[in-house]
């Protein structure tokens, strides 16, 4: 990997949206710490008295719901008055992770998080594509190893996170006479709070479903509590050192899968499609006939 030989950081400004916990806060944290100039995206401001009393006026706190327009177009009127119109970086994190058989996921819980993880997405791209335009700037997007392998009970997320896989591989062909470079994260599980919060929403869902959804998909449910609880996490830091490789490589590649865990089930994609099914079906109980 060639990095830049510029001083790192140096006070570029990077905006990342979802900054208010997990893998957006330790990034966040780590932009400051290299030397960035960060507008942290939340939507609950909530500000690090500690970040703000070590990195002051470059922890800038940015209330940003990437699902509302309003609150976008705030947000960059802010970015703009305080930048001279250029943005370094934009790093597309906010997300939302459900699980479910299709079947029983409702509708609700489905359009939100497209609404979070893929329109979110496009909108905070576009709004911003100008100012990174002005910088030759970089977009990373937060995939995952999801977005590569769709395991049964993760429809609504896989979906979401291959829409990324596409949107990205578009937009890095689409931007690059424009000197902007695209690069997806694809991580395997990270320790963050997404885990509580999908276990919270397999409960919503099950008190929502009919009690036949909830017999007849119950080891698909138990299977993501275990996993939620269970599954061995890939440290933070393998992700922080691919965001560097992604901001400062000279050369950033298109994709960077994280984690061991991960790459190795990325693996799988190079399989026949029908023994890798009969490998995620062994792996992954749908129903308690499996
Ligand atoms: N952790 C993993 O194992 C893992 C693996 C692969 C990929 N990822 C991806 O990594 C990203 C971050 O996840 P995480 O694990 O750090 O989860 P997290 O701790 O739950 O953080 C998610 C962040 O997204 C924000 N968010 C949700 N809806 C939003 C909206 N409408 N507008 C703006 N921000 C919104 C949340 O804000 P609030 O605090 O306001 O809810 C929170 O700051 C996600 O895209 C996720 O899919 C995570």
């Amino acid at each position: 990997m060639t990095i830049a030989t510029e001083e790192p950081g140096s006070m570029k400004p990077v905006l990342i949206t979802g900054a208010s916990s997990g893998i957006g806060a330790a990034c966040c944290e780590w932009l400051l710490a290299r030397g960035y100039q960060v507008f942290a995206g939340m939507r609950s401001p909530n500000e690090d008295a500690r970040l703000k009393q070590q990195y002051g006026e470059r922890y800038q706190l940015l209330a940003l719901d990437v699902t509302d327009a309003e609150s976008i177009e705030s947000a960059m009127n802010i970015v703009q008055s305080r930048t001279d119109g250029k943005l370094s970086a934009l790093i597309n994190n906010a997300g939302v992770a459900y699980s479910g058989a299709l079947e029983t996921l409702p509708m609700h819980q489905v359009r939100s998080l497209f609404d979070v993880n893929v329109l979110g997405t496009f909108a905070m791209t576009q709004a911003c594509i100008p100012l990174l335009r002005a910088s030759r700037g970089r977009v990373v997007m937060m995939g995952s190893i999801s977005g590569i392998l769709a395991a049964p009970g993760l429809s609504a997320y896989s979906s979401s996170k291959f829409a990324l896989e596409g949107l990205s591989d578009s937009l890095r062909n689409e931007l690059k006479p424009f000197g902007i470079r695209v690069t997806i994260l694809e991580p395997g599980k990270i320790e963050t709070p997404i885990w509580s919060k999908a276990l919270q929403q397999l409960t919503t869902k099950e008190e929502e479903m009919s009690s036949d959804g909830h017999s007849l998909y119950q080891p698909l449910d138990d299977f993501y509590r275990h996993y939620a609880a269970n599954e061995k996490a890939t440290p933070m830091s393998e992700l922080l050192a691919v965001l560097q490789k992604a901001l400062e490589a000279q050369h950033p590649k298109a994709r960077y899968t994280v984690g061991r865990a991960a790459r190795i089930r990325s693996l799988l994609m190079h399989l026949p499609t029908a023994l890798r099914d009969r490998l995620l079906q062994r792996a992954v109980p749908v129903t308690s006939d499996d």
